[in-house]
């Protein structure tokens, strides 16, 4: 079993572009789950060009199911995430001109500031995620710092085609195991689309998936339930090629 949390940001994105109320990151939730989603996930980014304070109040009324917030950790995004309480946090690093999350944290770097989101989580009971390369200095720093979890970040395998994509996967792989090891549950996500989502869905200690882009891009054409259940079938197939 995986679990597949969607990432309804870009639902909001299509909002904000009209600044009308329509369509709702809430609703676009609730279908998801509908559909088979097992946690939806969320960037309260510090420009609010997505989700906004609003949006996230609103999503933890109405997730039954698991709801991972991803943010910077930075005293804001704190506060906010100890009022609201999340099931999840997932740090990701952030800067103003990206046009996404870019490249995983670097957690040597920024001991202090996530060891105070670490211990924020413990005190209030929120499990703790840090998106990171594939990096085994940056899974073996998640570990000391306190995280429950690492994702691993996926981008790179996607962008790669052919032999190259077969050696970034290799180095998910040895990641993903390297963290199962130390007693890190192990997510991935970032960039993954029906198609490349099968390969990285085979590796064995990985047990969640984050995905946002391909699947409200493909809600365009199959709508959002049909996109949900058409990645919930390739990532199976990718299960399936685990085997048994
Ligand atoms: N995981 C993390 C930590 C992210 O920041 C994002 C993008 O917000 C995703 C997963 C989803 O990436 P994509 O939208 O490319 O599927």
């Amino acid at each position: 079993m995986i679990r597949f949390h969607v990432n309804i940001d870009h639902v909001a994105t299509l909002r904000n572009a009209r600044g009308t109320a329509y369509p709702d990151p809430v609703f676009a939730a609730q279908i998801c789950e509908q559909a088979g989603a097992d946690g939806i996930t969320l960037h309260l980014r510090e420009d609010r060009r997505h989700v906004k304070d609003d949006d996230v109040a609103r999503m933890r009324a109405a997730i039954g199911t698991v709801m991972n917030l991803e943010m910077a950790a930075t005293d804001e995004m704190t506060a906010i995430a100890r009022r609201v309480k999340p099931d999840v946090i997932t740090l990701v690093p952030e800067r103003r001109q990206e046009r996404t999350t870019e490249g995983g944290l670097d957690v040597m770097g920024a001991r202090e500031p996530i060891a105070k989101v670490a211990s924020m989580c413990r005190e209030v009971g929120i499990k703790l995620s840090l998106f990171i390369a594939p990096d085994l200095e940056q899974i073996a720093a998640s570990k000391a710092v306190g995280a429950e979890q690492v994702e691993l970040h996926t981008g790179e395998y996607c962008h790669l085609s052919g032999p190259a994509q077969r050696v970034e996967l290799e180095r998910l792989r040895a990641g993903a195991v390297r963290a199962a090891e130390l007693g890190l549950e192990v997510a991935a996500g970032h960039g993954l689309t029906r198609h490349n989502v099968i390969g990285v869905a085979g590796i064995v200690p990985i047990v969640e998936l984050n995905i946002g882009h391909a699947v409200i891009a493909d809600a365009v054409f199959d709508g959002l339930a049909g996109a949900v259940r058409g990645f919930r079938a390739a990532i199976e197939r990718g299960v399936a090629a685990r085997g048994p």
